[in-house]
């Protein structure tokens, strides 16, 4: 049985004292979930005031971070090394999200030494892979997934795959109110599950959580988790606002 995970990424939202009235609500309102992991991704800049506030209340709520630099340290100026994550607290690493791989022109080549950086690290990395709707338009969205994940993976051995997490986040669902159907996010993370077994055998694979993410509301959270393939899910707008948050929890659960 795999555990779901439901990750807020919070983007470019919430200074931080936003940010910390933000993650009091959700102790409060989280308090007493069981049977899913759960994880807040704010931006760097509430990275440690979180994180002192997660220690404080012994809730079972992981830290995560949106983004990393692949090197320990050194001169590049604006970036974050994993040990820096790491002093902090945080477990989790989204890496190669579609807006820094849209936006910032990150290829499959960082993503790849974003991925190897959070394992060494010790961490665990959520990669995003997805298709763009001209892509999936054109019936390429497989192949395109199939080749974030091949390149993006590189480096991973067997033994370090089952500590990671992908998210299927199709480009045309984000931000747009435009979910996935059921099927079709069933559809494509049974495919990346298809994927994960041969590079890393079925028992790994079955042990690893695929996740869904775009436009992931309360109302259409719970027929996307009943779905086999989907083991959580990385939620941006919704993660936002506690209520909407806390409701996609229970949804999981
Ligand atoms: P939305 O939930 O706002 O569509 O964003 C999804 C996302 O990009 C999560 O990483």
């Amino acid at each position: 049985m795999r555990t779901p995970l439901i990750a807020g990424n919070w983007k470019m939202y919430k200074t931080n004292q936003e940010a910390v009235e933000l993650v009091r609500e959700l102790l409060r309102l989280l308090d007493g979930t069981q049977d899913a992991e759960i994880a807040v991704c704010p931006p760097f800049t509430a990275l440690s005031e979180v994180s002192r506030l997660l220690s404080a209340s012994g809730a079972p709520l992981a830290l995560g971070a949106q983004n990393l630099y692949p090197r320990k340290e050194g001169a590049f100026t604006g970036e974050i090394s994993p040990p820096m994550l790491k002093a902090l607290g945080v477990t989790l690493v989204i890496v190669g999200h579609s807006e820094r791989r849209e936006i910032l022109g990150e290829d499959d080549e960082l993503v790849a030494a974003k991925v190897r950086a959070v394992l060494d690290e010790g961490m665990k990395p959520i990669l995003c892979i997805g298709e763009r709707l001209e892509e999936r338009e054109a019936g390429g969205a497989f192949r395109k997934v199939e080749a974030q994940l091949e390149a993006d993976l590189a480096t991973v051995m067997q033994s370090e795959a089952a500590g990671m997490v992908i998210a299927y986040e199709p480009i045309w669902a984000i931000g747009t109110g435009k979910t996935a159907t059921p099927e079709d996010a069933q559809e494509m993370n049974s495919f990346i599950r298809g994927r994960l077994a041969a590079r890393f055998g079925e028992e790994i694979a079955a042990s690893m959580r695929v996740l869904y993410g775009g436009s992931v509301k309360p109302d259409n959270a719970s027929e996307l988790m009943a779905m086999p393939d989907i083991d959580g899910a990385l939620v941006g707008g919704a993660s936002l606002k506690a209520e909407d948050f806390a409701a996609i929890v229970r949804a999981a659960t």
